[in-house]
């Protein structure tokens, strides 16, 4: 027997990055050694005491059964109680949070659950392209915003067209920014609030970056004015506690998006594992040195890379967040010509930006995720195919 697949599935964005490690790998089976800056995996372990409590609630019999369907209420009052800490925000953990198996789960469902056929959608260039998954699978128009470097890769408002305004239901931001490191302002924030008012347009906040702020830590949209009954904003545990194969995170915000999230969520899982939710509510309620060293670490090797990188003419765009520096390509190359120079001539593997949208072509994002020496010796290695311009002292 013969089976296709789905409408929905045949609609599915083609996975950019996978033809990069497919390069990668091969370069490696070649026996060079590759530093590989083109991923976003956390490489720095889960905090002894999130695997403690995880190892403790294996063993208790009730965590073996089904969740609530959705989630723990002591997980969700550990978000609630979270944000009124962090950002002195209240929210109803009952009505205004929803416990996801991941945010990335969360957000391709959201179009699922709350638009139709047809429906637009405003989603950022350059963007993390997990957002046109569940965009496809909905089958909803995409119009992608523009952010440049000329407005802090912030979307500029008043060049989205009447007609799309009138047209859009949602608004997809995500700030510290994936891929290009950017921060919101609490200005910028307010301008968002008001944009989502005039025009009945829901803002979506992806804030997985959210606990990864360079000197400072960066604003949840949802300590903005008005911010709670316009839209969501989406956290997940794999960067801030380093739990990316653990599958957790959550939404916050206004009570239609969470019940419509829920509802969704009720037919396709029963929760996540209630012992992944119990070593979640350790990870939120315990002490948060680990997450003020963690960005500390990246800031460390952002500085030990973008100094390097200065050294041989490289200058990085300027970043407030995240684990990602976002770097200009020469003149003359695309980001994936760049990129494929770079991993053949310098055993240096970076994400051509055009992966992120056709914005992020004349970039490509570097992961801090290795040492300040490894991301140094890449720097070194580049500087030899003399690219830049060197900058004399
Ligand atoms: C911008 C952004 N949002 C969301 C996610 C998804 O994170 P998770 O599904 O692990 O919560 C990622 C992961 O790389 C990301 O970079």
């Amino acid at each position: 027997m013969h089976f296709t697949e789905s409408a929905a599935v045949q609609r599915l964005p083609q996975h950019f990055f996978a033809t990069l490690v497919q390069k990668v790998n091969q370069k490696i089976a070649t026996g060079a050694d590759v530093i590989n800056l083109g991923q976003g995996n956390p490489d720095q372990p889960t905090p002894t005491n999130i695997v403690k409590a995880m190892q403790a609630a294996v063993a208790k019999p009730e965590n073996q059964q089904y969740s609530p369907f959705a989630g723990l209420p002591a997980l969700k009052q550990s978000v609630a109680t979270y944000y009124h800490d962090h950002y002195q925000v209240d929210v109803d953990p009952e009505t205004e949070v929803a416990i996801l198996g991941g945010s990335k789960t969360g957000l391709v469902e959201l179009p699922l659950a709350v638009l139709n056929p047809g429906d637009r959608i405003l989603l950022p260039n350059p963007g993390y392209p997990d957002y046109l998954s569940g965009t496809h699978l909905a089958d909803v128009e995409v119009e992608l915003v523009p952010l440049r470097a000329s407005n802090h890769f912030l979307p500029d408002y008043d060049k989205i067209s009447t007609k799309s305004k009138q047209l859009a239901k949602l608004l997809y931001l995500n700030y510290p920014n994936n891929p290009t490191g950017a921060v919101a302002t609490a200005d910028f924030f307010a301008e968002t609030v008001q944009f989502a008012k005039q025009n009945q347009i829901g803002i979506i906040h992806d804030f997985a970056y959210g606990a990864l702020g360079n000197h400072q830590q960066p604003l949840s949209f949802l300590q903005t004015p008005g911010a709670k009954t316009v839209g969501l904003e989406f956290s997940t545990l794999s960067k801030t506690y380093n739990m990316a194969g653990w599958r957790i995170g959550f939404a916050v915000g206004n009570p239609d998006l969470i019940a419509a999230l829920n509802d969704l969520q009720a037919q396709l899982f029963v929760s996540v594992f209630p012992a992944v939710q119990e070593a979640a509510i350790a990870a939120l309620t315990g002490p948060q040195d680990s997450v003020t060293a963690l960005a500390q670490l990246y800031t460390t090797r952002r500085h030990a890379f973008e100094t390097a990188a200065a050294e041989i003419g490289w200058k990085a765009t300027p970043a407030g967040g995240s684990f990602f520096s976002w770097m200009p390509v020469p003149s003359g190359y695309t980001s994936e010509s760049f990129a494929d120079l770079l991993l053949e001539q310098a055993a240096v593997a970076v994400a051509p930006g055009k992966g992120f949208g056709s914005e992020g072509d004349h970039y490509v994002r570097i992961g801090l995720l290795t040492s300040p020496a490894r991301l140094r010796e890449a720097c070194q290695r580049i500087g030899k195919l003399q690219l830049f311009q060197p900058h004399h002292e």
